[in-house]
């Protein structure tokens, strides 16, 4: 695997590829991404990975100085998953000057859920992810399912701007108790990483519960409950539309979201239902 730091040797390794697959990350990676990475080997003539802890999308109370910057390990783990390039540009290289434009999505997909609990962080995501596509020029791009709304302002975004890139979503993988894998798992003492799995069953068991015939606000109100009792600090528990994340109408089918904070670490989550 070849590593790059700079656009234009980015630019340069990529001139002869008609098909670039592209996994974009911020590193500290783990099977979450690697996971992207097998995909991409099966859906381009190059597969392509970014690593990129990207400013933008951390508001100031937030972790960015903290976030684990691991590339030497991220590479290996890269190389031997079969990735072909890691693009790795530092910050003057992908924002020489302060990025003064912006991508900013359609507020009625990036102004709720992650959106109010994080303001600007979607604008954040955008705007690298747009500018990682000018740089990568991917046909095919891969991302997880676990940040969903995530995904889906991705997908919008490329349709909204005629990209000619297509966006393959990726199911979330799961520790054998069923958490969510993130690199920010690695902030949890072994205590709350024991009870960090209440979050996707909480998510499980609003899903019975709508299949039971409960009404939406009650289960939204017990899975909050749940979890705070539990000493968590719930953002939201949710179910929304699976297609503009609004409250679903009659028969739309849908995802049910969770965000909740464990001491500092804050967990987020999804389950199609
Ligand atoms: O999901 C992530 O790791 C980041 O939000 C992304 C897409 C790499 C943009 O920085």
């Amino acid at each position: 695997m070849q590593v790059v730091h700079t656009i234009a040797a980015l630019r340069e390794r990529l001139a002869g590829s008609r098909a670039p697959a592209f996994v974009a990350t911020m590193g500290n990676l783990h099977d979450g991404h690697i996971a992207l990475v097998h995909k991409a080997k099966l859906l381009g003539d190059v597969t392509v990975a970014s690593v990129f802890v990207n400013r933008l999308q951390f508001l100031p109370h937030e972790d960015f100085d903290s976030y684990p910057r691991t590339l030497e390990a991220d590479a290996a783990k890269l190389a031997d998953a079969g990735c072909d390039l890691l693009f790795a540009p530092n910050e003057r290289e992908l924002y020489p000057q302060p990025q003064a434009f912006k991508v900013v999505p359609d507020p009625a997909l990036a102004d709720l859920l992650e959106g109010e609990f994080r303001p600007g962080f979607f604008t954040g995501v955008s705007t690298v992810v747009m500018k990682l596509f000018q740089c990568v020029q991917p046909r095919v791009a891969l991302f997880g399912k676990k940040d969903y709304q995530q995904l889906m302002v991705i997908r919008r975004m490329v349709q909204q701007f005629a990209m000619p890139i297509e966006i393959v979503a990726h199911e979330t993988l799961r520790a054998e108790d069923g958490l969510a894998l993130s690199s920010r798992n690695a902030y949890l003492s072994p205590e709350q990483r024991q009870e960090a799995v209440q979050l996707s069953r909480a998510l499980a068991r609003m899903a019975q519960q709508l299949r039971g015939g409960a009404a939406v606000a009650a289960v939204e109100a017990e899975a909050m409950a749940t979890l705070a009792q539990r000493g968590w600090q719930p953002d939201y528990m949710t179910v929304r539309s699976r297609n503009d994340l609004q409250p679903p109408g009659a028969g739309e089918p849908v995802v049910l979201l969770g965000a909740a904070r464990l001491g500092s670490t804050r967990l987020i989550d999804n389950l199609e239902a």
